[in-house]
């Protein structure tokens, strides 16, 4: 009963193996350059490097750029690109974070507009701590 392995299977796998003029194709998908050992979603930045009450600018995997936050333990991203015009908005500093194209202020706690031109907030990301590590949510 156990027996019944079907030949078509083991042929089916020797010939992948023997087709060397097929390996290119999955050849040029490996990621040579990625983290080796990721163990997972690739983390934006380590908790410990955003400041306690300040904040990081990091590249979003998905695009753009992200503006990381911390407060103890609670980790907030938003959109980097400042409402006005899409320009990227720099680190926080007192809780601060401006824009160094026409000078718009967000409050680093809730994204809120501080000062404008920009009338809108920056856009929240959603984002969690897994292990060491922020990660989009
Ligand atoms: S693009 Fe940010 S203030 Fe104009």
């Amino acid at each position: 009963m156990v027996a019944l392995v079907v030949p078509g299977a083991v042929l089916a796998a020797c010939s992948d193996s023997s087709d060397s003029s097929g390996g290119a194709t999955t050849n040029g998908s490996t990621p040579g350059g990625s983290t080796p050992g990721g163990g997972g979603a690739a983390g934006l930045t380590a908790v410990a490097d955003v400041p306690e009450g300040g904040g990081v600018i990091v590249a979003n995997p998905e695009g753009g750029m992200l503006l990381i936050v911390r407060e103890g333990d609670e980790v907030k991203a938003y959109n980097a690109a400042c409402t006005h015009m899409g320009t990227t908005v720099e680190a926080p500093v007192d809780g601060v974070s401006t824009c160094p194209n026409h000078g718009s202020q967000f409050n680093a706690a809730d994204g809120s507009v501080k000062k404008g031109p920009a009338a809108q907030p920056l856009a929240t990301v959603d984002v969690k701590v897994e292990g060491d590590q922020v990660v989009l949510a």
